[in-house]
């Protein structure tokens, strides 16, 4: 939705988001064919840059053209402007697929499907809570219920599951759920 582009571009330009990857993504990145790489919603892109600096070859993909542009330009990133309401994963085709602080349910199952054989999923974001937490939305389509993400990704081997509270850039305290999961 060109709205949503707007909106997000506009929020990329008055809060730059960190450029350090993601410490769930460092951990357990060990548990990944190094080849092919979906990086879903990538921002400003500094998961994709761990990974290409680690030999993937990554498809990055956001609907912000402003973001895009603060990625490398590199031959192992590949950078895909696209609204991933309408977008589709390609089937049997990651080793690795990467989701940070983004949710879209209608992509979960094409995330599986999008996994190779032996293909490593690493997915993190907010969850659901109330009371003293500074949650980035209260909009319940992007924030996800307990053990949801467990529920979604529950054929897969579970390498890592959690849901923890983290604190913020700004001090504020904020829950996510994280899973590392596996395709046999
Ligand atoms: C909170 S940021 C997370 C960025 C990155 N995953 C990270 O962890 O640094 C959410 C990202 O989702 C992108 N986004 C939001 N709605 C989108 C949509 N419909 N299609 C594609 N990207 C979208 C935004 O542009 C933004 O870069």
């Amino acid at each position: 939705m060109i709205e949503d582009k707007q909106r997000w571009n506009d929020r990329h330009v008055t809060r730059p988001m960190s450029k350090d990857a993601s410490k769930t993504l460092v951990k357990y990145v060990k548990h990944a064919n190094i080849d092919k790489a979906l990086d879903i919603a990538c921002g400003t892109g500094r998961n994709s840059h761990f990974l290409s600096s680690l030999g993937f070859d990554v498809d990055a993909v956001d609907i912000s053209d402003f973001a895009l542009t603060q990625i490398d330009n590199t031959p192992t990133i590949n950078k895909i402007e696209a609204d991933l309401d309408s977008y589709n994963i390609t089937p049997n085709r990651y080793d690795l697929i990467v989701n940070m602080n983004y949710l879209n349910r209608r992509l979960t199952s094409q995330m599986k499907d999008a996994l190779k054989s032996g293909g490593l999923i690493i997915f993190e974001t907010f969850i659901v809570a109330h009371g003293e937490f500074q949650m980035p939305t209260t909009n319940l389509d992007y924030l996800l219920r307990k053990n949801e993400l467990l529920h979604i990704f529950i054929g897969l081997d579970i390498i890592y599951y959690e849901e923890k509270i983290e604190v913020n850039r700004l001090g504020e305290r904020v829950k996510v759920a994280s899973i590392v999961a596996k395709k046999s």
